[in-house]
């Protein structure tokens, strides 16, 4: 990819006028994990949000022929930044831009819109399920034209051009109205503003058997509770649950985007969900609950009284795919990020089907999707999603357990208790210990990295250990090697601990540690996993010293 050339004059067109500004590098605008992800206060500042755009802008090719979508989950600044983007579109003269009405999409659904209209690409603005408001967190993602995260080669690109930069360009205009479907020309762009929510339902309909899911949550007989947490979700699940399939009104809580996420966290765990967790604990509880993330693209499942691990739900969901419509086919093979949970590997091993593992980070999926590979994939982290786009889909994840329970008329709880059964249970948890000192992290990674050379073969937590290495992935598809994704402590029977530092964050740095331990027997498949991994759990925070460098009584989050 190569640098246009940049104008250098200020150019009056109509009552229009196309600014070229000077600017300087910022030194930070490297995307990480999923995209540019920043304190508002840094988008904020003087040319921040405009140079990232020149930059991405200048790392694309023949832009008066691009057809770019955007939107976003509607956090504070989404407003402010959508018009900033439309303008420097419009001034560096790309061809047409498809923008949510209001200017939200969410994320799976900017995928869909990429894909259903043959888009070159598309701006997402989202921090996903860091919280919002002025004090909080934004983000913008950049997707490709098969609807996905850009691959690394893209974002070095961006990243590049970033630390160059001297220039953008701005139309000085009045806001484009968002507030109404139709289009505009802001000069040679043409801006089209859609309903956010209809061909993403089309394509819910073309997946999953409606008439079925209609009786199912139409018929007073079963309840469902979907926690949109104040973000994206909420006019989606509003329109397709309540609206086309029937649910009760009053079945999507909290389903008007607000730009504060009403000051709540929009992250489906256990913890920020608290919430539907409460709702769903209750007696009575409603059948079936599911809470969604920022922008749409991650989901928490829960039965009454019972919580779905993300890793046991991808495992369910591959194993019952045969249930659901747009998936009787078959599955092409599967695939993971590697802290996820082996339950995944168990069923594609039965399949007959191949189980990809993957770094942490939708982008890797890319390829295997591209390819035919894989049909279905995901990560711990609440996100699932497969062929039908290039995205995690927390609103998908629910429709096809919604399905899978109508297909099979049992409730979660025993739909997952069977899996169990018949696959023996990965017991697995995630403990997150948000906000720490980033030298204190790097210390840990870096002395359990060099620890790690002498472990193989002890034993720890009652385990013995096979090998320990630093997760490296290489592309089946393209090639690309890509190093130092987690550090890994395999033991013989399977069992395994990973640490890894987050690269969403923004305050400070995220250790996440990953344990997961497989069980057969299933008198102990009841057990609480918390209690089930104990030794797992106290070797993992010996060895890292965790606790006592942090000076913390636990984990921020405990999945
Ligand atoms: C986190 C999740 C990861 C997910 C990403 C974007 O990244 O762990 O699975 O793909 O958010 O939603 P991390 O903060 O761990 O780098
Ligand atoms: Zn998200």
């Amino acid at each position: 990819m190569g640098t246009r050339n940049q104008p250098t004059s200020v150019l009056e067109s109509g009552i229009m006028k196309i600014r070229t500004v000077t600017t300087e590098p910022f030194a930070d605008q490297k995307p990480g994990t999923s995209g540019l992800r920043k304190k508002v206060s840094v988008f904020r500042q003087p040319h921040y949000l405009e140079n990232f755009i020149q930059a991405l802008f200048n790392a694309l090719h023949d832009l008066p022929t691009l057809t770019l979508v955007i939107g976003g989950d509607g956090r504070f600044h989404n407003r402010d930044a959508i018009q900033v983007i439309l303008r420097m579109a419009a001034a560096n003269g790309v061809g047409r831009l498809i923008v949510g009405r209001g200017g939200l999409l969410s994320t799976p659904a900017a995928s869909c819109l990429i894909r259903a209209h043959g888009a070159n690409g598309g701006i997402i603005l989202s921090a996903s399920h860091n919280p919002g408001g002025v004090n909080g967190d934004f983000g913008i993602k950049f997707n490709v034209a098969n609807g996905g995260p850009a691959p690394e080669r893209v974002t070095e690109e961006i990243f590049r051009q970033t630390q160059t930069i001297r220039q953008y360009r701005i139309i000085d205009s009045d806001d484009i109205d968002l507030s109404r479907d139709g289009e505009v020309r802001l000069e040679n762009t043409r801006i089209t503003v859609v309903d956010p929510v209809a061909d993403y339902a089309a394509l819910m309909e073309k997946l999953f058997d409606f008439d079925r899911l209609q009786d199912l949550l139409g018929g007073g007989m079963f309840n469902v509770c979907f926690d949109a947490m104040h973000a994206v979700t909420g006019p989606y699940a509003t329109a397709i649950l309540e609206r086309r399939l029937g649910a009760m009104p009053g079945t999507v809580l909290n389903y008007t985007p607000l730009v504060d996420f009403g000051g709540g966290h929009p992250d489906p765990n256990l913890t920020y969900a608290s919430e539907l967790v409460e709702i769903m604990a209750a007696t009575p509880a409603p059948d079936f609950g599911a809470a969604s993330d920022g922008d749409g693209d991650r989901a928490m499942i829960l039965g009454q009284r019972f919580f779905v691990s993300p890793s046991d739900s991808i495992a369910v969901m591959a194993a019952n795919a045969h249930l659901v419509p747009g998936y009787r086919g078959g599955l092409a093979g599967v695939a993971r990020s590697m802290p996820t949970s082996q339950a995944l590997d168990r069923v594609a091993k039965r399949l007959g089907i191949d189980c990809y593992e993957t770094p942490t980070g939708w982008k890797y999926f890319g390829n295997l999707l591209d390819s035919g590979r894989i049909t279905l994939c995901g990560e711990e982290s609440f996100g699932a999603g497969s062929s039908h786009l290039r995205e995690k889909d927390g609103l998908w994840a629910v429709l096809f357990w919604l399905d899978v329970i109508a297909a099979r008329r049992q409730s979660v709880e025993q739909i997952v208790r069977a899996h169990w059964r018949d696959y023996g249970r990965n017991f697995y948890t995630r403990h997150d210990y948000e906000n720490i000192d980033a030298n204190v992290a790097h210390d840990i990674v870096s002395e359990l990295r060099t620890k790690m050379a002498t472990l193989s073969g002890k034993t720890i937590g009652g385990h013995q250990i096979a090998k320990c290495d630093d997760f490296s992935y290489t592309d089946p598809v393209d090639g690309s090697v890509t190093q130092q994704q987690g550090l890994r402590i395999l033991f013989r029977d399977g069992s395994r601990i990973v640490y890894r530092l987050s690269g969403t964050g923004t305050e400070g740095a995220t250790l996440r540690i990953y344990i997961e331990q497989y069980v057969a027997d299933s008198a102990r498949h009841g057990d609480d996993p918390q209690t089930a991994l104990a030794g797992l759990i106290a070797a993992a925070n010996h060895l890292s010293g965790i606790l006592t460098r942090t000076g913390r009584g636990g984990p921020t989050v405990i999945t």
